[in-house]
């Protein structure tokens, strides 16, 4: 092909019928703006420059996305898809070949694109259309006896004979830079809507010798809008279909793929293994056999292999080991990191906390700015007091540890290589390796002690 590709995508448009403050293409699909998937498209394209029309809330979409490359286009009255197209007009590199897509379709697929934008040539533009068997509100296509497509119909325009055609304008086409450069600009808006129609310019090919080709997409929901929350649901479980049978392809074995959700990209190896209404998110990386119980939620963390996280977990920004156990019902917040064979048990709480090779902290603690050695024991109910009050510090336990339970520890404060602390201890200076350190009331007794009664 050689020749360089533009994108517009049209997002200017209000989408009343969500009955949101947010503008329609920021609704999510998998957790991410409906507008970032068509980006994501659009940058797997190689597209040269990403124009996105905006109107409105159109502050609210540009700062979704500050980091991207893109050049926003305003389009502050919404006079149609032609209108919107001619904003980007003045922007455009007469030499490029130009994808028109919808901020509003989110799960086109690359190659469908791809494929589309191969058909462009100096003779040719390209139309993705589909056949429905309820056509009702598209734009029509209309062929003649040699099947060549010479214009597009909108629904409100058209005449019972067209009315009956079933292939339909997706909305998606691509053309030469320069030709909509002659054709927007010649563009009117007397038809039932009075909006400039980008499907007009079809007629203006066939009149003028660029031939249409079309092509169509595998699947009808890659070129389903979401024009409500009902739609925006249905896009969710195609997305969500799609996703999950690729985990499984790639050798995850899924109990209920309806029952879990990806919410970003997940890695995984061989024979992992996912319960029930586990819901996965951002970067995700499951080691080969890992299991992930029931009512999980991962984000942004790696899980080792071998490893197993038990049910109604919550790991965040979190790194497991091989051959580690979690839960259940524990909570890893960012920087958690576990070595290999590490165990963390039942209401658990753990924040930028190291825990070295096949240490364990089995029950009812909170280990936060902590760094743990190997093989160590904490005790239920044990507490790094990390906080005090103002400025967070650390606590450091070294190898063979023994931690009683109810202990505090109170940092920032060291406890040395096989030192014990006994069981109900404030620790607030550091412990010698190998020493016992006990840091409690003494227990008294006194003898014959009688309960008061009752006056
Ligand atoms: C459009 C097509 C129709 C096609 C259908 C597929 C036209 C005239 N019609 O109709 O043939 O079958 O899509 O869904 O193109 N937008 C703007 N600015 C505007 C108008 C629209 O940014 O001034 C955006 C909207 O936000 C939306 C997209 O363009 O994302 C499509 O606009 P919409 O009004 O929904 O077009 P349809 O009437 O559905
Ligand atoms: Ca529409």
């Amino acid at each position: 092909m050689g020749m360089s590709l533009e994108v517009i995508v049209l997002a200017a448009g209000k989408g009343t019928r969500m009955k949101s403050a947010l503008p329609k293409v920021l609704h999510r699909v998998a957790g991410r703006p409906m507008l970032g998937h068509v980006i994501d498209r659009a940058t797997e394209l190689n597209a040269q420059r990403i124009h996105v029309v905006i109107g409105h809330g159109a502050e609210k979409v540009r700062e979704t996305f500050p980091d991207t490359a893109l050049n926003w286009v305003m389009q502050t009255e919404q006079l149609g898809t032609g209108h919107a197209v001619a904003q980007a007009l003045p922007d455009l590199d007469s030499a490029a070949t130009v994808l028109v897509l919808y901020g509003d379709v989110p799960l086109t697929r690359t190659d469908t694109l791809d494929h589309l934008v191969d058909l462009v040539d100096d003779g040719h533009m390209a139309l993705l259309t589909v056949h429905m068997d309820d056509p009702g509100g598209y734009g029509r296509i209309v062929r003649n006896t040699h099947g060549d497509i010479i214009r597009i119909v909108e629904q409100k325009d058209a005449s019972a004979e067209h009315l009956e055609i079933h292939e339909v304008n997706t909305g998606i086409l691509a053309v030469q830079a320069a030709r909509l450069q002659e054709w927007l600009p010649r563009l009117s808006n007397q038809n039932a809507q009075g909006e400039y129609y980008l499907t007009d310019i079809i007629a203006m090919a066939a009149e003028t010798g660029t031939r249409v080709r079309s092509a169509h997409p595998d699947h009808v929901y890659e070129v389903q809008g979401a024009n409500d929350r009902q739609q925006l649901a249905e896009l969710e479980r195609w997305y969500q279909k799609r996703a999950t049978a690729q985990l499984m392809r790639e050798g995850a074995a899924l109990i209920d793929p309806a029952r879990v959700d990806i919410r970003g990209t997940v890695e995984v190896g061989e024979d992992v293994e996912i319960d029930v209404n586990v819901i996965l998110e951002g970067r995700v990386i499951l080691g080969a056999g890992a299991r992930i119980g029931a009512q999980c939620t991962i984000r942004d963390s790696v899980i080792g292999a071998g490893s197993q996280v038990l049910e109604n977990c919550v790991i965040d920004n979190a790194r497991l080991g091989e051959q580690c156990s979690v839960g259940p019902f524990a909570r890893l917040r960012p920087g958690t990191e576990l070595e290999a064979g590490a165990r963390i048990g039942n209401f658990v709480e753990t924040k930028n906390a190291r825990l070295g090779p096949a240490s364990k902290v089995n029950h009812l603690t909170y280990v936060g700015d902590a760094q743990i050695g190997a093989r160590s024991n904490i005790g239920a109910g044990t507490i790094t007091c990390n906080y005090d009050g103002a400025n967070k510090h650390q606590t450091q336990i070294g190898d063979d540890a023994f931690i009683g339970s109810n202990s505090s520890l109170v940092a920032p404060v060291k406890i040395g290589d096989g030192a014990t602390v006994g069981a109900g201890s404030v620790i607030a200076k550091d412990v010698t390796a190998g020493a016992l350190a006990v840091a409690r009331g003494r227990q008294k007794e006194l003898a014959n002690w009688k309960r008061p009664g009752k006056k």
